[in-house]
């Protein structure tokens, strides 16, 4: 394995947006397959089936690592690949997968980073309730035990879950992510159960091998209400509340915030804030943007995201450009809870890419963005946060959920009908950035 006190500069991806080959070796459906082909959920009817075909050419995305001078690679495992009905007998086949991309990476000395759940929830087990199902504690807690022994040689660094929050709350909540759930009960209830699995996993790896890194990524985004309006800043501080300290509570400091307590007591057990609370070797922090909330008495839970105010900078996606942003979130967290050594596992942007008449993606406001928020990063890291590691979202153009393929993330350009890999300008400033603090320690 290469050297771990080196900081990790490194590139993210996420099964379902990348790898395509969705019938292939065994590998049956998960919720993302259900839902893109459900009618009018998704941008253009725009599936993963063959996404980036990275299936089949993990090889060619590898090298674009290697050359790109990365020393660190986060993915997530497909659970329908490797477990196809969700519990039980595990495919080989599907491991072989992994095993292959893996042997790839350490081969060209490029760390990987797992995500054990980036969404992509088996099929036949939100059939039988999903993550409202309290047994989804064991389920996990089964699939992550079987896929460390598989793979746990090999791996050191494991992340449990992906932006629970984004999962609970536009899968369950809002509906427009998989499973398409709009209930408050399911929305608290898989709330809790995230946490409840997290937790179950985390206890059940440390006995698997004592020497693997655990940890998890949350998405933290700090809210700030859109008007001045008491029932806004009151929505505002419930934002804060189930989508930050729901998730950071629960796990570092065994508790829920005081003001959704009431939500989550139904589904709370005695002993379960004991289980939640775990010592991490790391945290993955994956940030956008912040949140600006409106009351909204309409909406499932009392309040709406609204567009940042008229004279912010944005990128096309609508989403507010605050480098400061980032570094505060980072000191904020750094000073309200007990957090273990942090690695941005998330940060990146979509901006509408040209392909000039050279072939070439001249994507200037994507440098800015990453050079701004890199340097927010290591600013925050000399005030004394303990961060080892940044990863740009993404590597390559991918199915970007709801959107489909129409939101542009990567460095790498990729054409959707050659499956054809270019890589951007941003993927050439980044690896002369990683050139020069490649001895960041
Ligand atoms: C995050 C997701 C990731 C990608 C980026 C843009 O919320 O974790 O899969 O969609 O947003």
């Amino acid at each position: 394995m290469s050297n771990s006190s080196l900081f990790i500069w490194g590139a993210a991806t996420a099964s379902y947006q990348i790898e395509g080959a969705v019938t292939e070796a065994g590998r049956t459906q998960s919720i993302w397959d259900t839902f893109s082909h459900t009618p009018g959920k998704i941008e253009r009817a725009e599936t993963g089936d063959i996404a980036c075909d990275h299936y089949h050419r993990y090889k060619e995305d590898v090298q674009l690592l290697r050359n790109l001078g990365a020393n660190g690679y986060r993915f997530s495992i497909s659970w329908s690949r490797v477990i196809p009905s969700g519990r039980g007998k595990l495919s080989q086949q599907g491991f072989d997968f992994y095993e292959r991309l893996i042997d790839e990476l350490l081969q060209n000395e490029i760390q990987p980073f797992v995500t054990l759940f980036h969404w992509d929830l088996p099929q036949p087990l939100q059939d039988i309730g999903g993550f409202t199902n309290r047994d989804i504690a064991g389920w996990f807690t089964d699939y992550a035990v079987i896929t460390a022994n598989k793979l746990a040689d090999r791996v050191r660094y494991w992340i449990m879950l992906n932006e629970p929050s984004v999962f609970a709350w536009a899968g369950h909540a809002e509906g427009f992510h998989a499973p398409g759930v709009k209930d408050l009960k399911a929305f608290w209830a898989t709330t809790h159960h995230l946490n409840l699995a997290q937790g179950a996993a985390i206890r059940a790896l440390r006995n698997v091998d004592s020497h693997l890194l655990l940890g998890t990524t949350l998405n933290l985004q700090r809210s700030l209400p859109a008007d001045d309006s008491e029932e806004s800043a009151e929505m505002s501080a419930r934002h804060d509340d189930f989508w930050n300290g729901s998730f950071l509570g629960p796990l570092l400091s065994g508790s829920y915030p005081e003001r959704i307590e009431q939500e989550i007591a139904p589904f709370l057990k005695p002993e379960d804030l004991d289980l939640t609370k775990q010592a991490i070797d790391f945290l993955g922090i994956n940030h956008y943007q912040r949140s600006y909330i409106e009351a909204d008495s309409s909406r499932i839970l009392g309040l709406r995201n609204v567009s940042p105010p008229k004279n912010v900078r944005r990128t096309s996606f609508d989403w507010e450009i605050n480098p400061n942003e980032f570094r505060d979130t980072l000191l904020w967290v750094h000073s309200n809870y007990q957090c273990p050594p942090i690695y941005i596992t998330e940060n990146g942007a979509y901006f509408e890419d040209q392909v000039e008449d050279d072939g070439q993606i001249h994507d200037k406001a994507r440098i800015d963005f990453l050079d701004s928020y890199v340097h927010a990063m290591l600013e925050a890291r000399s005030k004394g946060v303990d961060i080892r590691g940044y990863f740009v979202w993404s590597l390559i153009d991918n199915f970007e959920w709801a959107a489909g393929y129409r939101p542009r993330f990567g460095i790498v350009r990729v054409d959707f009908d050659s499956l054809k890999r270019t890589p951007k300008d941003s993927y050439h400033w980044y690896r002369e950035f990683i050139e020069k603090n490649r001895h960041l320690s």
